[in-house]
This record gives C-alpha cells, sequence and structure tokens, in this order.
C-alpha cells in the first residue's frame, strides 16, 4: 500500500487485514512502538521521524525480515507504507522469493495535496505524532516524491501498480481495494 502521508493507507490497511486475514504490517507503526518503548534503536530513530526523513534502509529492512520470517503461515501480509525505497523494493522481493512468494498487488492511493493537509492536521489534534505539524508533514511529503514516487515506475513494470482514488470516502475507497484483492485472489486459484 503506498501513498503520500494522509492518504488513508493505515486506514485501509486495518479494514484488508480484518477482511481476508492478512498479517498487516506497518513500519511506521513498528518504528513508532520501538520510540514509545524506548529501546535502543527507537532512540536512535526518533530524529529521522520528528524531522520526517526516512530512517536507513538497513534497520527497516531487517525489521521486515524478522516479521515475514515469524509468519510464514500466514496467508499474506499487507504492507502499510512499505517498501519506500527502490532499494527497500528489491530487498522484499528477495527474502518473499527466498520464502517462495511475492508480491501480488501494488495500490498507490492519489489524494489531492489540500486534502492530505486536512487530514493529517485534523489527525494531529488526537494522534499524539510528533510528524503530525505541518512543517515536518511539507518534509514528508517532499520525501515521498523523491524516494518514494519513483517505486512506481518500478511496480508499473512489474504490472503490480493499481491506482486508486482515495478522495472517495473510507468505505468508498475500501470496496474498491476488496474488488481488486478478490480478483487477484480468485486469478492466483485459476492458476
Ligand atoms: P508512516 O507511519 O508510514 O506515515 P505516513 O506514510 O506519513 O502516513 P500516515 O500514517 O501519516 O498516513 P496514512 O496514509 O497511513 O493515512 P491514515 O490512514 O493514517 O511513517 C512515519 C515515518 O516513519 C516516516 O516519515 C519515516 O520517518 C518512517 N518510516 C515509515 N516507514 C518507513 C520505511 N519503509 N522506510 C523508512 N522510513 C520509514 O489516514 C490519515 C487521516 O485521514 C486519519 O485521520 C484518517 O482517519 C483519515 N482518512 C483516511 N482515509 C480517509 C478518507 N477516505 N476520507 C477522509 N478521511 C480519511
Amino acid at each position: 500500500m503506498f501513498g503520500p502521508p494522509g492518504s488513508g493507507k493505515g486506514t485501509q490497511s486495518v479494514k484488508i487485514s480484518d477482511k481476508f486475514g492478512f498479517i498487516h504490517i506497518s513500519t511506521g507503526d513498528m518504528l513508532r512502538e520501538e520510540i514509545n518503548n524506548k529501546t535502543e534503536i527507537g532512540l536512535e530513530l526518533k530524529s529521522y521521524i520528528d524531522k520526517g526523513e526516512l530512517v536507513p534502509d538497513e534497520t527497516v529492512i531487517k525489521m521486515i525480515a524478522s516479521k515475514i520470517n515469524q509468519n510464514l503461515s500466514s496467508t499474506g501480509f499487507i504492507f502499510d507504507g512499505y517498501p519506500r525505497t527502490i532499494k527497500q523494493a528489491i530487498l522484499t522481493d528477495e527474502i518473499l522469493a527466498k520464502n517462495n512468494s511475492k508480491i501480488n498487488l501494488v495500490f498507490s492511493i492519489d489524494v489531492d495535496e489540500e486534502e492530505l493537509i486536512k487530514r493529517v492536521t485534523g489527525r494531529a489534534t488526537t494522534s499524539n505524532r510528533t510528524d503530525d505539524n505541518i512543517t515536518v508533514f511539507q518534509n514528508r511529503l517532499e520525501v515521498y516524491k523523491k524516494m518514494t514516487l519513483p517505486l512506481f515506475d518500478f511496480y508499473s513494470h512489474q504490472k503490480k501498480l493499481i491506482r486508486i482514488n482515495g478522495m472517495l470516502t473510507v468505505d468508498g475507497v475500501f470496496s474498491i481495494l476488496k474488488d481488486e484483492i478478490e480478483n487477484c485472489l480468485l486469478s492466483n486459484i485459476q492458476k
């Protein structure tokens, strides 16, 4: 699931996980948990998140590899806000291939910038997230454009990318995602 900050990746990933029983892996949530638990790694990474910068690839990939290996018998994974760089994407393909698996679908959730600002500043009143303010949001958006948007071509070439209109209601977006996943599962069964 990829898209700019506030596009609804987390909201939709939870709904997909509930509906299909996939393991929901959010690197943002995992990193925030490390910070909240004041672990060594959390303290080291806090400054990246507070500034809206990406944490180093190696750290995130290690976390993802461990999560995948702990859940090898699951029916599937939904990666929320991951991968975010070409390096993360390439290494994820390698980790999954070693486990006889692969990424089937990549959703890009498109939302206008004005609406993103509305959502993130709206959430800021309750989220307690140090990166939910307008200054850091602007940097998160810039980092997204520079580091993560190149994945658009990466997954388009693999014919896995589906663009989703994220301006619809939460249920409207979910209905489209649900249909796409059901079609994909069906065509995998028929192969
Ligand atoms: P992360 O936690 O992934 O944040 P993000 O990508 O900036 O995304 P958000 O969580 O802000 O938004 P979302 O798209 O999930 O939207 P949501 O559903 O919450 O990453 C945080 C930081 O961690 C990064 O900046 C980086 O430092 C680090 N990091 C994470 N992953 C990394 C990686 N792989 N590599 C390196 N660094 C990494 O919705 C937002 C709001 O909108 C909510 O209030 C929601 O209720 C509302 N909303 C959702 N959908 C709708 C809708 N359709 N209509 C109206 N409102 C809606």
